[in-house]
């Protein structure tokens, strides 16, 4: 087998050893911990690549370091202090197409990642659905098209979605329900159509869905659906972690 070749069956240390990771939503809950997991417990990684934007007047670099001198990497820091070394951030926003990364990057990025966690999401109920759409729906696509570059064919994407992502459903199985809509159509109207106009048909296309992020994180699990044939992926669907 390829040195390279992905073996489920693997302990989870052996499984991440050698491999380069693109985590998006690094800075939130779930990325900021999944990091610290990882570089502690899967020390051979080879480096994890992580989307970052500017934010509340700091720049990339300045959220970088911020980031790493949280408490939370206190014993990495003091234990494995090579480790972090090995994270890079990468500059990106996932409300643009193509995650809003340079071309230099992206090039980057397909030649050295193995797995992708597309953690990211804009977590507010009362989003626009324009920008729920772009930001959560929209970057899963490209996430998606992404993967299928020819150069990066034996990728493992893993999406994070939701428990909450069906809630028709008195029990969530571990399986991809029907759509809800058409995603392609959605994506488009999100493009499209400006915010304004777009609020005001977003009762019409939520339809008996509670809120926007919701229902882009229900259409985001219908790309991948679609996708799947094709692809290494997999879905995730977190329960309330906070
Ligand atoms: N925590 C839970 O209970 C829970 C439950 C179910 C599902 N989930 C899912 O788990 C994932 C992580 O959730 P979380 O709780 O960690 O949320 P969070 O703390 O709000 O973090 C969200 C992350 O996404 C990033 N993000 C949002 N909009 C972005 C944009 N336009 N461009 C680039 N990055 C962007 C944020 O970056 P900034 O720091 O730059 O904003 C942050 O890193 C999400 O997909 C969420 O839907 C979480």
């Amino acid at each position: 087998m390829d040195k390279n070749t992905i073996n489920a069956a693997k302990s989870i240390p052996a499984f991440y050893a050698g491999q380069s990771i693109f985590l998006t939503g690094s800075t939130g809950f779930l990325g900021k911990v999944l990091i610290e997991k990882i570089l502690r417990s899967c020390s051979d990684i080879k480096e994890i690549f992580i989307l970052m934007r500017p934010k509340k007047e700091l720049s990339l670099n300045e959220r970088f370091e911020k980031m790493l001198n949280l408490p939370l990497y206190d014993k990495l820091r003091e234990e494995q202090p090579s480790n972090l070394k090995k994270l890079v951030a990468v500059s990106g926003d996932t409300s643009q197409e193509n995650l809003g990364l340079s071309a230099v990057d992206r090039q980057m990025l397909t030649e050295r990642v193995t797995i992708i966690i597309h953690n990211a999401a804009s977590v507010k109920f009362n989003d626009s659905l324009k920008y729920a759409i772009l930001t959560n729906t929209r970057s899963t696509r490209d996430i998606c098209i992404l993967q299928l570059t020819e150069s990066i064919k034996n990728l493992v994407v893993i999406y994070v979605s939701t428990a909450y992502a069906h809630l028709d459903n008195p029990f969530i199985e571990e399986k991809v329900y029907p759509p809800i809509a058409d995603w392609r159509k959605l994506i488009k109207v999100a493009e499209s159509l400006d915010e304004h106009t777009l609020n005001v048909f977003t009762d019409k296309c939520l339809n008996n869905i509670p809120n926007t992020y919701i229902f882009s994180k229900n259409l985001m699990e219908s790309i991948i659906q679609e996708y799947s044939s094709s692809l290494l992926c997999a879905i995730v669907r977190p329960s309330m972690g906070t």
